[in-house]
């Protein structure tokens, strides 16, 4: 097993250069400043040479961090600040002058070694790019003596399957001039993660113990994410990744994913997850690119669960830290709900229960698997039902329940002139046993017990008799109480009449006290 993940940000360079309108110096700090607080172990900050601007920001971000470890901050004293330059001494030079303020920089030199690049794009015999990049290397590290660190990156690893053993030997020397980080990308992701994760390997293997191998993964295919988990597994212990999965095209490795799988997979690590819902939100507005809802975990539509069978697994499991049909407990990235249950044509009685409760009225699962229907043949013209548009068929179809709940579970149990009554008061599940000659003076006695007093003005049970009515021949409790000036009528329908009864005075005692 590799050492704990060093995970190194690349939304400020690679991804800021393929922005419709790339930050400017002002809008990199904020980015910044969120990815210290989610606890990144080297930032790339940009490419200097590309503009002034670039260069302003980078040399900005390195002064920032300087000030920041200077006040003691922990994160900016050791994360490592580094700029992107070509295999030349201009470009290095360049970077060098925008980061050797920051208390750990890097230099990061690039030079293409696949087989198409160095005849078509370099134009340039393999040996005299071997001989560029040990070259560019001895220079970068000549600037950054003891202080600062050499990241190299031969672009297109991913398809150096093709001269794979000169590309190796060309890494082992670049390795003996000064570079101890040797990082390979995937610049285009053309083929399957285990071909690219097999030369991940041979790398680590063949590189000595003390460099650090990084991989670089963009997202043509889609597999970025399982090509650099893998990665890691296979011995690299730096990733490169992007916030939100920007970057060139479809984007690089999204970082969220990566630290996700392996925190599932049981793997320490120093990021601080819980800012990652946080962090995915800033990264959107200042990018200006919206968050695909289906984007995993950040995608509003992440914890949605429509169909009947995951509505009823989803609800199940939904307090456990496992749950059946979510990744994890959102909590861990700082998102304050698990599962959002909505209604369509293929939703089931959980998805009703679960709404109708939400929405303060304590209908059981049985009597939600009675509206089911009924909601499923409107959905199949309307279709998804809002919870408004629920809780307005449900109270036309059903009886007019008004009310909030505070308690959501009553469970009462006679025992004597006992009554137990158990139940949840906002949110404590609570229990309170109340000697009386009835439930319904119990119930007022509870009220008073837990400093919610209610006065009984009238009382009246029926059953719910218009025939189109979907529970007519349910028993139906109308209970007027008044508190503090105030007069509401509870309503309770249930086939037991102590539970309509019960229903009846709690609804109102919710309603009184909202
Ligand atoms: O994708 C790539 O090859 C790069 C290099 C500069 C590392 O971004
Ligand atoms: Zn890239």
């Amino acid at each position: 097993m590799t050492a704990k993940p060093f995970f190194y940000d690349i939304t400020l360079r690679d991804a800021n250069q393929a922005l419709a309108n790339p930050w400017n110096k002002e809008e990199k700090e904020v980015v910044f400043r969120q990815l210290l607080k989610l606890g990144v172990q080297g930032v790339e900050v940009g490419f200097p040479i590309a503009s002034e601007m670039d260069f302003e920001s980078c040399q900005n971000l390195a002064e920032v961090t300087a000030k920041l470890a200077s006040q003691g901050d922990k994160a900016a004293a050791n994360v490592v600040i580094s700029a992107l330059a070509r295999a030349k001494t201009v470009d290095i030079q360049k970077a060098w002058d925008a980061v050797k303020e920051a208390p750990k920089p890097r230099i990061h030199v690039f030079l293409a070694m696949s087989p198409l690049s160095m005849e078509h794009v370099l134009q340039m015999e393999p040996m005299e790019v071997r001989k560029q990049a040990i070259e560019a290397v001895v220079f970068a590290k000549s600037l950054v003596g003891e202080k600062g660190d050499v990241e190299f990156s031969p672009e297109h690893f991913g398809d150096c399957n093709e001269n794979f053993d000169f590309v190796l030997e060309s890494l082992k020397q670049i390795a003996q001039a000064g570079a101890t980080t040797i990082n390979l990308p995937n610049t285009v992701e053309r083929y399957r993660p285990m071909l690219f994760v097999d030369m991940v390997r041979k790398v680590v293997e063949a590189l000595p113990k003390n460099i650090t191998v990084s991989v670089h993964c963009h997202n043509d295919l889609g597999m970025a994410t399982a090509t650099t988990v893998e990665s890691y597994f296979a011995g690299s212990a730096q990733m490169e990744c992007a916030l939100n999965g920007l970057g060139e095209r479809s984007g690089n490795t999204n970082m969220f994913e990566v630290a996700v799988a392996l925190h599932n997979c049981g793997v320490e690590m120093d990021m601080n997850l819980n800012e990652i819902y946080e962090t995915a939100l800033l990264t959107s507005k200042w990018a200006k690119v919206p968050i695909y809802s289906k984007a995993p975990l950040i995608g509003i539509e992440a914890i949605a669960h429509r169909s009947g069978i995951h509505q009823d697994g989803a609800s199940k499991t939904k307090n456990m830290k496992k749950g059946a049909y979510r990744p994890i407990d959102y909590s861990l990235i700082g998102r304050n709900e698990n599962d959002i249950l909505t209604f369509t044509s293929q939703s089931g009685k959980t998805a009703v229960y679960e709404i109708l409760n939400h929405n303060g009225y304590p209908v059981d699962l049985d009597e939600a698997a009675e509206l089911q229907p009924v909601l499923k043949e409107i959905s199949e013209s309307e279709g998804e039902l809002s919870d408004s548009r629920i809780l307005e068929i449900f109270k036309e179809k059903c009886c007019n329940l008004n009310g909030r709940v505070i308690f959501r579970t009553i469970d009462v149990i006679p025992e004597e002139n006992r009554f137990v009554f158990k139940f949840q008061k906002d949110g404590a599940a609570q229990e309170e046993s109340i000697s009386a000659e009835g439930p319904i003076e119990a119930a007022l006695l509870l009220s008073r017990k837990i400093g919610l007093p209610v006065e009984l003005n009238s009382y009246k049970q029926s059953v719910v008799s218009d025939a189109d009515k979907l529970w007519a021949g349910r028993a139906l409790s109308e209970i007027t109480l008044s508190a503090n000036g105030k007069t509401i009528v509870g309503r309770g329908v249930s086939s037991d009449t102590l539970v309509a009864n019960m229903r009846a005075i709690f609804g109102g005692i919710n309603k009184l006290y909202r």
